[in-house]
């Protein structure tokens, strides 16, 4: 399967939005872990509801026309009254993401859309996060990607669970069991691991050689190109 690089994701998730804000009209999103910004351009007369645990986020987020300060695990959202649902890099932070993809499947209207976009548990990047404590994800934001706020309340990276239902194989599973189809999916390599490569020159034929050890030491079982996921979910009419 083709990498394609994060850019090229948001670019195809903005058409996703965009032809959902054509046919059905004036929108209703809700941004599930909105955090402090979206990355995607909101289709005018969208309404922009967030939900995030965190109140500094909130406060921070101005694309918002509703704001509810709540865990989406449990968080009672109200039955199919949302045309689309986005939740991108907010599962891998939860103790029980499937409950979260439940509560979306119920909040979402039939012929909506749910767009989820993670890491890849199966990915080297994704297996090594799962693994290691957190202050070392604080020390590689802080020293590495230099973000001099890291770690710091309402500053990335937020605590990581990533639990074993969120890999790309049991979300589909979780998808059908929920009755939902899959409009979308695609594997691909994310900027931040694009940005350390770039950074150590672990590029062409070093970075294959790389790639073919990763799958061979760990039995097939890891990939360590294609770190991140996107799978959009819809609701049949
Ligand atoms: C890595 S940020 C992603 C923010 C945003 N979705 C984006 O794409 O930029 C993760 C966000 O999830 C929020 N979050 C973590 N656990 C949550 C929960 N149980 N319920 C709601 N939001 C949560 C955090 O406060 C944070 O704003």
């Amino acid at each position: 399967m083709k990498v394609m690089p994060s850019k090229i994701q948001i670019a195809k998730l903005q058409t996703i939005l965009d032809d959902a804000a054509k046919k059905a009209g004036a929108l209703k999103l809700l941004e599930a872990g909105c955090g402090s910004s979206t990355r995607l351009t909101i289709p005018a007369g969208t309404y922009v509801v967030g939900i995030d645990i965190s109140q500094s986020q909130l406060d921070k987020n101005d694309i918002l026309d509703e704001k509810i300060l709540g865990d989406i695990q449990t968080y009672p959202l109200e039955e199919a009254v949302f045309d689309i649902i986005i939740c991108r890099d907010v599962l891998e932070h939860l103790s029980d993401p499937e409950a979260a993809v439940r509560n979306f499947a119920r909040a979402i209207k039939p012929g909506g859309l749910i767009i989820l976009a993670l890491p890849n548990l199966r990915s080297l990047k994704g297996w090594i996060t799962k693994w290691s404590p957190h202050w070392f994800h604080v020390w590689t934001y802080k020293y590495i990607f230099r973000r001099k706020h890291a770690g710091k309340a309402g500053f990335a990276p937020f605590k990581t669970y990533m639990r074993s239902s969120i890999a790309p194989d049991r979300l589909k599973e979780l998808g059908d069991k929920l009755g939902l189809n899959i409009d979308y999916f695609q594997l691909y390599e994310g900027g931040v691991l694009r940005i350390l490569r770039k950074r150590i020159g672990l590029m062409g034929p070093l970075w294959k050689v790389f790639q073919f050890l990763v799958k061979m030491l760990s039995l097939g079982r890891l990939d360590a190109e294609k770190t991140d996921f996107v799978i959009v979910f819809s609701k049949p009419e």
